[in-house]
């Protein structure tokens, strides 16, 4: 297919992100309750590994109710985090050790305890009531059937005004008003406040939903409890707008890293948003991979890997944005279950799947993200009960599943089990002592028990571990802007159980060959025959040529 337009070269572009998870990564004052002086505890683990940016899961002011998502103000520093001094430091101390660090901005939705809103629910008149969405019931009942993201409604009834908010998350998580001027201007001056404080860019979170649909129309409530407000609220009428304003007011003032998380995003929306003269983000989180085993219950279905299908999906943001626009590519963050238990084998190959994984990933154009413990294969719970979940989405939706649909307990359990956010936030295992070494005192989220078996300290010291095979990745894309700025072609696109690609760049070629099956499986790659001496990343101590062992990944480099 080939490249449509030369690329230019952007650090952003040659980066690889490293998400912390606060909560979960390490606790340094014994509250159980991961900090930022725990995270500059591990700026040289991080450096060592190689990773250019951190993203940090948000560190503001919260009451956590949905862990930091809901912030109830955005000038401050989680109690329990510790204090606006503690994040200059980091700060400093992270470009010390090379690091730039990406905050997270959650401005789609506040929390119900910040200032705004506290005056905002006083009176239809009080100057904040427009930073927020408030409308009148209709007939005795909610605005609209929208269901919230959390379950429930996604309107919560105010007394003071006998009026409706809007949340399309949880009821502590109301909407702002971007159809606001004045509140934009918050937000954006919010923005400058910590760009000029030194912080190096932002993951926004749900950006695409700022933007909602005037009138706000009921959604199609077919087989669900209530209305899908996606079409009115995802990618709505004004995003792109607001986003090119929020660039040309800030982000065009800074050298700095964006990505928009973006659901229901497709290839030709991406352009609008991503696209390099698009004005207005570097890149966005599209969901579309991450759907792709969804069933019945959407993500609390997990159907098998399509393998044909992953590649299908992966192949056109690839394809559809070479040359016009930038990839993220990810298999984890702090919302999905770990990606060697869901794709991967978290048994008997749990190093080869892992490294096969990562393999798979990292060659593909686009900026890599790393989710806290992936680098050394960390995997999903086995949770026995109920009690040790602590996410709010997974527990309404257990009480929606047992209560309102009448599912089964048992069945409910298991649908959780394997879907929960929670898999992802257990604490980040470091050794093999108490508690991973995450904490000395009690994790606010039990520690999963193999932290025994997989840890940093181990992996550390053993050059064969998930971890080494992952700071060589890294190491691999700075020492070859082919891993960067190659285009890409899918090869064996119909193979059931082989991920192949190749990647081009001037007259190199770069072939992955990533075995996704348990079994050994025979590939022949058409127009090149597999040679031992141009393997340059490889997974296995082993090597036939034609056939895959199970989990093998292979990377050949021709010049
Ligand atoms: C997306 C975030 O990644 C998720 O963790 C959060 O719950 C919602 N947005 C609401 O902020």
């Amino acid at each position: 297919m080939g490249q449509k337009n030369a690329i230019e070269k952007s650090w952003w572009k040659e980066s690889v992100v490293y998400q912390i998870y606060p909560r979960s990564y390490q606790d340094s004052n014994r509250d159980g309750i991961g900090d930022l002086q725990g995270i500059i505890k591990r700026l040289p683990y991080l450096q060592w590994l190689g990773v250019d940016v951190i993203w940090l899961s948000p560190v503001y002011k919260s009451p956590n109710d949905d862990n930091g998502y809901d912030i109830s103000d955005y000038r401050d520093i989680m109690t329990e985090f510790g204090t606006m001094e503690d994040f200059e430091l980091l700060l400093k101390e992270a470009h010390n050790h090379d690091l730039k660090i990406m905050m997270d901005l959650v401005v789609n939705h506040s929390s119900d305890e910040h200032a705004w809103f506290v005056e905002s629910r006083k009176s239809k008149d009080n100057p904040y009531r427009d930073y927020y969405i408030w409308r009148e019931g209709k007939d005795g009942r909610e605005p609209n059937n929208w269901g919230g993201s959390f379950g429930g409604s996604a309107w919560k009834y105010d007394d003071a005004t006998d009026m409706y908010f809007l949340h399309t998350f949880s009821p502590k998580q109301p909407d702002l008003n971007w159809d606001n001027p004045v509140l934009r201007n918050e937000v954006f001056d919010m923005m400058s406040w910590w760009l000029d404080k030194g912080v190096d860019g932002f993951r926004m979170d749900v950006i695409n939903m700022i933007s909602k649909v005037p009138g706000l129309p009921d959604g199609n409530q077919e087989g669900r409890l209530y209305g899908d407000f996606t079409p009115y609220v995802m990618n709505g009428p004004h995003v792109h707008e607001y986003l090119k304003e929020m660039n040309q007011k800030v982000l065009s003032k800074y050298d700095v890293i964006t990505v928009g998380e973006a659901p229901a995003v497709s290839v030709e929306e991406a352009k609008k948003y991503a696209g390099f003269d698009s004005g207005e983000l570097n890149m966005v989180f599209e969901f579309e991979h991450m759907c792709v085993d969804e069933g019945k219950y959407g993500k609390w279905t997990k159907l098998p890997l399509d393998l044909v299908k992953l590649k299908e999906i992966l192949t056109k943001w690839e394809t559809g944005l070479d040359g016009l626009g930038w990839n993220s590519l990810y298999w984890n963050n702090h919302d999905q279950p770990r990606i060697v238990s869901r794709w991967g084998n978290d048994g008997e190959y749990h190093n080869k799947s892992a490294k096969m994984l990562g393999t798979c990933l990292h060659m593909l154009q686009g900026t890599p993200y790393i989710y806290q413990g992936e680098e050394i294969g960390m995997t999903n719970v086995d949770f026995t009960s109920i009690n040790q979940f602590r996410d709010i989405e997974c527990l309404n939706q257990y009480d929606d599943f047992v209560n309102k649909i009448g599912m089964d307990k048992e069945e409910a359990f298991a649908r959780i089990k394997k879907s929960s956010r929670d898999n992802a936030r257990t604490p980040m295992q470091w050794d093999s002592s108490v508690n991973g070494g995450f904490s000395e005192g009690t994790p606010w989220i039990e520690v999963n028990p193999n932290y025994t078996n997989i840890n940093v300290e181990a992996q550390i010291n053993d050059e064969d571990s998930i971890l080494h095979f992952y700071k060589n990745l890294i190491k691999f894309r700075k020492n070859h802007e082919i891993v960067v700025y190659g285009s890409y072609d899918l090869l064996l696109a119909d193979d059931p159980n082989v991920f192949a690609y190749k990647r081009t760049l001037g007259n190199q070629t770069l072939y992955v060959l990533c075995n996704f099956t348990e079994q050994s499986v025979d590939v022949e790659i058409p127009g090149y025959e597999e040679d031992k001496n141009q393997l340059v990343i490889h997974n296995d101590t082993e090597w036939t040529k034609g056939t895959l062992h199970p989990y093998e990944a292979r990377v050949y480099l021709v010049n």
